[in-house]
């Protein structure tokens, strides 16, 4: 969602500022816009569009030490110029930009009109300039204090002010921000992306904190303004990380770093010749998590889909029982937290709001919180009290891949870890672990069947529906199968336990209809194939997935992508992969722009 750059130092900070944006364009965004601090007014930019609508515009020699820049994605007012931020109070001595939503805008808003103050946007994010103009008394940072004690809401904000050029002052409650220490420069961002090209260097803000930044240095307070040190951390990605590499997009490059990326998530982590696990994250809450009686994972989206596979891991390797909540609904509901439940948030960016609140209401009613994220330091992470970071490497696509296959490479490290402590024999533990193993090397061969994805999609691309249809650990895939698709490609497809399919969608099926089936090896073959069996003799046009040397299946269905033989409970981290491939494909054979489909953010981080 929006992202946020600020720059002071003694460089131009317009380029900066730039390359800044375009490094948090994947977060999703509708408007940019530029503030730059010159010796006696604010300069604003800003433009509804993308980023090269904003260049086209800027005068790319206005010279600044200092500014700040913004990407918009829309919640308050249309994806317009005027409500693209930065945003001024009406005499342009200040400009502010802010993620996040202030909720209490409506009553500022009105309260600052009765002081005589016209407003110009639709935007929250107004209403906390013109406080600030209403309230400045020579000190900015004092005063974005006292306005911030005005504020309902979430926010990261970025505020200059023409009188004290040189000055940034960022808070944070809610929504991200950190602070790359350079040499004599320092970079507030939403987003790590947006300050690796000039430091590795960085100061993550906790909610309720401000800093204020100059080229002397940063001093960071509390709200309440009681001095705060911070310890300086390294940001473990790096730039290459983030950057296509000869790739054409971001999808198709994280789709192809999952063998690499699963490695890393399992290395110094499994022994398979001891049946060992260690998860350090965890080893401080290892006695109370082996004891727990009840495991709720928490989650949204592709995440979530990784937590229902979490639900079979955890139930078959561990024995405890396991339900898996969306995060928006856990966190409004009266959920019933007892002695013994451990409540686990699983999220890539760490910042997904909803994911977030759950994990905080959990911790609330005295859950032990667990999270399994990708991001390092992110606020899910941060509000935990232990966890398991993926170490799969930046995600940047919209569409999550390689989180996806690593939270299932953690949740079934820590299903066996708790199954071993419990009841799993050494055995049991040895077989898993050297079949976990062996998944990067069997993810690599998956990708050489990557031409026969594209001729799946070329087949059925000009159809609107598609159904996902799988069973056990190969249901959840089926909802995965289906999102990418939707997300990316813009078909409408449903996944579903493919026994629901007689209770209802089986109306559906003609001989139009794309029917992709995941029915690989294991305890519910049989049934699969009278589902498939089914679906064909109503004209449906059997997709399987499927496991190598099965040539049965090729009879039943119209084509048929193999995977290697694996344990039943890790298939699903294997036959995601052809079903991101057909995703991927059939999105750029209808022209759409994978790595930001519309009306999509990469992190959401608002309701
Ligand atoms: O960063 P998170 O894992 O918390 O994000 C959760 C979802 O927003 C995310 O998985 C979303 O569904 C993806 N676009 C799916 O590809």
């Amino acid at each position: 969602m929006c992202g946020i750059i600020g720059y002071v130092g003694t460089k131009q900070a317009l380029p900066i500022l730039l390359e800044g944006l375009k490094r948090l364009e994947y977060r999703g965004y509708d408007s940019a816009g530029v503030a730059l601090v010159g010796d006696d007014a604010i300069r604003i930019t800003k433009s509804a569009g993308r980023i090269s609508v904003l260049e086209q515009i800027l005068k790319h020699d206005d010279q600044a030490v200092t500014g700040i820049a913004h990407t918009r994605w829309a919640t308050h007012g249309a994806p317009n110029d005027i409500n693209a931020h930065p945003h001024t109070d009406q005499s342009g001595r200040f400009a502010v930009v802010h993620n996040g939503i202030i909720e209490n805008h409506y009553t500022l808003r009105t309260y600052l009109q009765n002081e005589g103050v016209t407003f110009k946007s639709d935007t929250d994010t107004e209403v906390l300039g013109q406080l600030i103009a209403l309230l400045y008394d020579g000190d900015l940072e004092e005063t974005v204090r006292k306005a911030l004690h005005e504020v309902r809401g979430t926010y990261g904000i970025a505020v200059v002010c023409r009188d004290e050029p040189g000055v940034i002052v960022a808070a944070k409650r809610g929504s991200p921000l950190l602070v790359g220490i350079g040499k004599g420069e320092y970079i507030v961002a939403s987003d790590a992306s947006a300050i690796l090209a000039h430091t590795s260097q960085v100061v993550y803000l906790e909610d309720d904190e401000m800093v204020c930044v100059s080229a002397n240095g940063i001093r960071t307070t509390t709200l309440e303004d009681i001095p705060v040190t911070k310890k300086i951390q390294e940001i473990e990605w790096t730039l290459d990380q983030i950057e296509l590499g000869g790739h054409e997009h971001f999808m198709i490059k994280e789709i192809h770093e999952q063998g690499a990326a699963l490695k890393t998530c399992m290395r110094g982590r499994i022994d398979p010749e001891k049946g060992t696990i260690h998860l350090g994250g965890i080893a401080d809450v290892a006695r109370e998590l082996t004891r727990a009686k009840r495991i709720i994972l928490t989650a949204c989206g592709t995440a979530w889909h990784a937590g229902l596979v979490g639900e079979y891991l955890m139930e078959e390797l561990a024995r405890i029982p396991c339900e898996v909540e969306y995060a928006s609904e856990f966190r409004y509901r009266n959920p019933i937290i007892e002695d013994g439940t451990v409540v686990i948030a699983i999220s890539q960016s760490g910042e997904t709001a909803d994911t977030l609140a759950a994990l905080e209401e959990a911790k609330q009613r005295g859950a032990l919180a667990l999270g399994v994220v990708n991001v390092v330091g992110s606020s899910i992470a941060r509000t935990t009290d232990a966890g398991i970071y993926l170490h799969v490497g930046p995600e940047i696509g919209v569409a999550s891949t390689k989180a996806f296959s690593g939270q299932v490479v953690v949740l079934s490290m820590l299903a066996c870890y708790l199954g071993r402590r419990r009841h799993m024999s050494q055995p049991g533990a040895e077989q898993f672990l050297t079949a976990l193993e062996r998944i990067p090397e069997q993810v690599t061969t998956i990708l050489e069947q990557n031409d026969a994805c594209r001729k799946v999609a070329e087949t059925y691309v000009d159809r609107d529906n598609w159904l996902y249809l799988g069973r056990g650990y190969q249901y959840p895939v089926a909802l995965e199968g289906a999102l990418k698709l939707k997300e990316i490609s813009y078909i409408h497809a449903e996944g579903l336990p493919a026994a629901e399919m007689k209770h209802g969608p089986i109306a559906l099926i003609t001989d139009d209809m794309p029917v992709v089936f995941i029915a690989t090896r294991g305890s519910q073959y049989e049934k699969i194939i009278s589902n498939i069996e089914e679906v064909r003799s109503r004209g449906g046009r059997v997709i399987a997935i499927a496991t190598e040397g099965d040539h049965h299946i090729s009879q039943l269905a119209e084509s048929v992508i193999y995977i290697p033989d694996t344990l039943e409970p890790l298939q699903p981290i294997l036959t995601v992969i052809p079903l991101q491939l057909i995703a991927y494909h059939a999105a750029l054979l209808r022209g759409c722009n994978v790595d930001k489909p519309r009306n999509l953010a990469k992190s959401v981080t608002v309701e």
